[in-house]
């Protein structure tokens, strides 16, 4: 059975250039279209298998091109536990402006379908280290939430949560709007609802929260802007694979944050969501 098992989100992204992300009620022109895949938990599930973690990845595809474009995108991660639903593959549509900055629309399509079978659960329960967000329905992440040894939550897109999901966190991941809708402005707080919890801030690195102990910043690598798609899934896969390589003490969870932040910082390096996710030994020669 895998070490990391992700439970999540996989779409196709349609992403289109643009120099300018448009306003409400604006038009603006593309300089061109193109289809990749994506996906919250595609992403992570592809940066965990690349960080070098045996990663399964509990998803619903379509019947569809979509589908098939997910499947073989995913090569290196055990698809055995992947649902064909009767709906279309989830679809992403992505600006992406002359800065790298992005804004995304997501249609969940297929996501919404997914339910933790007993053989997901089971092999929920196995892993070592389960990773969710939230693109797929709210009771599939809080029953793996339930089944699992150690949880991390990327709790992404932005959401409140409640504490009978919270309760179940053993590591939230969150960048700093999403930290706010979580806990308000105040940082800290995040620890009065989990005993643990990693901040990205984007080109500022990431900050480490645990109950008990000083604050840790880990600094990002400083790196031409291409493409921020995917830079967020890729810290949370290879955070996950190699948290699931050491342990989760305080010191190795240091650790494996240097390398999911170096990593996190090659991918804004090149354009796409899977295709800019780095590999371990890419990674590893850049960690000091
Ligand atoms: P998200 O993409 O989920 O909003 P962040 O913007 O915080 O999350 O980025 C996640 C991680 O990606 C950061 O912790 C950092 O390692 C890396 N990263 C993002 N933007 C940059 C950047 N401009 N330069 C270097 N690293 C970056
Ligand atoms: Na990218």
């Amino acid at each position: 059975m895998a070490d990391v098992v992700v439970v999540g989100s996989a779409n196709v992204d349609l992403v289109l250039p643009v120099q300018r992300i448009p306003r409400p009620g604006e038009t603006v022109l593309a300089s061109g279209l193109t289809r990749g895949p994506g996906g919250k938990g595609a992403n992570q599930a592809v940066a965990s298998a690349r960080a070098g973690a045996s990663t399964a990845f509990v998803a619903a595809l379509g019947a569809d091109d979509g589908g098939a474009l997910l499947r073989e995108a995913l090569d290196g991660v055990d698809l055995s536990l992947v649902q064909i639903v009767d709906a279309p593959t989830g679809t992403a549509i992505i600006t992406v402006d002359a800065d790298g900055e992005n804004a995304i629309t997501v249609a969940p399509s297929a996501n919404a379908e997914l339910r933790l079978t007993p053989e997901a659960r089971a092999a929920v329960a196995e892993a070592k280290i389960v990773l969710s967000q939230l693109e797929i329905p709210f009771g599939t992440v809080q029953a793996a939430a339930e089944a699992s040894r150690y949880f991390i939550l990327n709790a992404a897109p932005a959401a409140e949560l409640s504490d009978e999901l919270l309760g179940h966190v053993d590591l939230l991941v969150v960048n700093e709007t999403e930290a706010e809708a979580v806990a308000g402005t105040k940082r800290s707080a995040l620890l009065d609802r989990v005993p643990a919890a990693v901040v990205t801030l984007g080109a500022e690195g990431a900050v480490i929260l645990t109950r008990g102990a000083d604050e840790v910043r880990v600094p990002a690598v400083q790196v031409e802007v291409v493409d921020t798609t995917a830079a967020g899934d890729t810290f949370c896969g290879v955070l996950a694979a190699t948290l699931a390589a050491t342990s989760t003490t305080a010191r190795d969870l240091t650790n494996a944050v240097r390398r999911a932040t170096v990593a996190a910082s090659l991918s804004v390096q090149t354009a796409g969501a899977i295709p800019s996710v780095p590999h371990g030994e890419a990674v590893d020669a850049r960690v000091a």
